[in-house]
């Protein structure tokens, strides 16, 4: 499928823009991506910054791999090329939802640098902040919460991340946490802290 727009498309530009709805929400709009390992904590993590973002009187939206699969992108599977679909189409959605002025976090395992770096691109700097979830594989294998890598490893689940499918970790994420140090709480702050920081 092509990445290029058809060049008789014309782009609009409508009268209340990014700027404008994130000064009626007053709160700047961002994206938080976590990526790591299944089972690595990124929904979790993800989860519960958004609570506390929340109860803070932020508006915030919740993009979930596992949920996404339901709806969006229910047709695709985990080849290579159905994880770039499933990325292009999470980006795009996360785009129209930072556009809108939400703090917006994602929790996809988004493999590869490739494809999360060209989710990057779509946006400013300092808008996309990458939050590698850096949980080793054996703590993730070990925790198992789906019952999923020991399927992969008795070769029921084809092209499973981390154990027949490649995970390239970030290089250069804003941010590094591995859910089996510390607590939950801790690293929350860890990520408020950082979003502080920004403004
Ligand atoms: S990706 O690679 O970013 O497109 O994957 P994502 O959309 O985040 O979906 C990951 C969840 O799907 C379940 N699952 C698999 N993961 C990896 N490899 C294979 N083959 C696979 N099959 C199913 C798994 O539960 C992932 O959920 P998390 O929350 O990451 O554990």
């Amino acid at each position: 499928m092509s990445r290029e727009v058809n060049p008789d498309i014309v782009w609009h530009q409508h009268a209340v823009d990014q700027a404008a709805r994130a000064e009626q929400k007053r709160q700047q709009p961002v994206l938080l991506w976590f990526t790591g390992l299944s089972g690595a904590g990124k929904s979790t993590l993800a989860g519960a910054l958004e609570r506390a973002l929340y109860s803070e009187g932020f508006h915030t939206y919740l993009l979930d791999g596992d949920n996404v699969r339901h709806g969006l992108c229910k047709d695709l599977g985990f080849s290579q090329a159905d994880r770039d679909e499933n990325l292009r189409r999470v980006g795009e959605v996360a785009r129209l939802m930072v556009d809108a002025g939400l703090v917006v976090l994602s929790a996809f395992i988004s493999p590869t640098r490739e494809e999360r770096d060209r989710i990057r691109a779509l946006f400013p700097a300092g808008q996309f902040i990458e939050v590698h979830v850096s949980t080793p594989l054996a703590v993730c294998e070990e925790r198992d919460p789906k019952g999923l890598y020991q399927k992969a490893r008795q070769g029921e689940i084809a092209n499973f991340t981390g154990i027949s499918a490649p995970y390239e970790e970030p290089l250069n994420a804003e941010l590094t946490i591995d859910t089996s140090r510390g607590d939950l709480a801790s690293q929350v702050l860890a990520l408020l802290h950082y979003l502080t920081a920004l403004g």
